[in-house]
């Protein structure tokens, strides 16, 4: 599978039955050359789906890995062989994995634990770097990473790619830029999925290592919260608790202590109100965003639900009232695309990382923006563990963060 180009248009093909042309019979099927190559720090569950889909995208080849892990490298050297004839180089340390002079870009794919130390050595390099999100666990963390990107002479992008999913895509060319329910006023989001899957070393099933459920799975719907509302957060209540999942799970002598439920409220400065939803022991994966504005209300959600003829399912509807037309819809993209993963976000994250390389401006997710992700989610966090409603600038001031 590749990223073909024709005549300007990009235009991707899975079917093997034009592999029998020779590269000088390609005109409609001609591959361009990758323009920028990239080494990937973590090959776990989203290293290899950024190994995948920047191969099928195409503009961006894997040149090599860095994992701490054998196993891992071994299953990444598997799958991406499926993806590229091209030869994976593996480093034996992260310093080398970052100094090569062959690629031009870093992507930090390990635990959430350890990106502001591995960014502290990747950023030495001075190459493009993309981190996966939450970019900490801890505030002072997040914090001291916005800090370095301000001084950064190239990329460093955060990896909040659920604005790409085709129903957040949607809303926001609805809500942000046509304006089609006039001054939003309320926002309410909704996550009902099955548990948080294994990974290595189960670092998502302590609070310690991912910063918490509210913050490492849902600075996702944090980031969508604070762009919907387009302002900064105020105050925070939440309530929530470790209701079913996990309960009796350890590794290695130690017990499981994340949440797998709660209700979110946020209150932000010019007014909006925003709530959040999470279930984490539903039999399906469901996202649901509703916005309600002065002049009409969008609703969109995104449904995987497991049954035989699955495929993706979206609706949205975008209701005006009197103020103008009203219109029902199912956003998507080429099923080529949403497979390759996260139903099509990680695809596009791809194009703006690349674009960004390139010197080109895009609407990918600022470093600011995973910080205030991660200043919601701790907050939300804070509020379940101490019962008290959080007071953002209180809580920045307390972790001696500048406001
Ligand atoms: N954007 C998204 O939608 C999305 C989805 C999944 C995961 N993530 C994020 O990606 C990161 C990785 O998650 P995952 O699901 O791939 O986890 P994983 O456990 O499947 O993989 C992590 C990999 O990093 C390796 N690793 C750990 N410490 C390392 C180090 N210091 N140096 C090099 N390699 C190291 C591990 O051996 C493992 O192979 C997390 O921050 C997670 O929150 C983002």
């Amino acid at each position: 599978m590749s990223q073909e180009k024709i005549d300007g248009q990009l235009f991707s093909y899975s079917g093997p039955a034009f592999h029998y042309l020779n590269e000088e019979e390609r005109h409609f099927f001609a591959k361009e050359a990758p323009q920028f190559r990239v080494n990937v720090i973590g090959c776990g569950m989203i290293g290899m789906e950024h190994m995948r889909v920047a191969t099928r995208v195409g503009r961006t080849a894997i040149h090599g890995v860095f994992d701490t892990n054998e196993r891992s490298i071994k299953v990444a050297k598997e799958e991406y062989a499926k993806e590229s004839s091209s030869e994976l180089v593996v480093y034996s340390s992260l310093e080398d994995a970052c100094n090569d002079p062959a690629v031009d870009g870093i992507l930090i794919c390990t635990p959430n634990y350890t990106h502001l130390d591995v960014l502290k050595t990747v950023i030495k390099s001075g190459k493009h770097i993309f981190m996966e999100k939450p970019m900490a666990t801890k505030l002072q963390d997040a914090y001291e990473i916005t800090q370095m990107a301000k001084d950064y002479g190239a990329v460093l992008q955060i990896g909040l790619q659920y604005r790409y999913k085709s129903i957040y895509a949607e809303a926001i060319h609805e809500v942000l830029e046509r304006k089609a329910i006039g001054q939003v006023k309320m926002i309410n989001l909704l996550e009902h999925r099955i548990p948080f899957l294994d990974k290595v070393g189960q670092w998502n099933k302590f609070n310690q290592y991912s910063g918490g459920t509210l913050v490492e799975k849902c600075c996702h719907y944090f980031d969508l919260m604070n762009l919907f509302a387009q302002s900064r957060p105020v105050r925070v209540h939440a309530t929530g608790s470790q209701s079913t999942n996990f309960r009796n799970f350890e590794f290695k002598g130690a017990k499981s202590d994340i949440l797998d439920s709660a209700f979110v409220t946020v209150e932000y400065e010019n007014g909006v109100r925003a709530g959040f939803n999470l279930c984490m022991f539903a039999p399906m994966f469901h996202e649901e965003i509703v916005i309600c504005g002065d002049e009409g209300r969008v609703k969109a959600a995104e449904i995987e639900d497991f049954s035989e003829s699955a495929r993706l399912r979206t609706e949205m509807e975008v209701f005006c009232g009197q103020n103008r037309p009203s219109k029902r819809s199912e956003p998507m993209y080429p099923k080529l695309i949403e497979d390759s993963g996260h139903n099509g976000a990680t695809w596009f994250e791809h194009i703006a990382f690349a674009d960004r390389m390139a010197g080109k401006e895009t609407d990918s997710a600022t470093m600011e923006d995973g910080f205030w992700s991660v200043v919601v989610g701790t907050a939300a966090q804070e509020a379940i563990r101490t019962g008290k409603v959080i007071d953002i600038n209180a809580m920045l001031k307390e972790a001696n963060i500048p406001l």
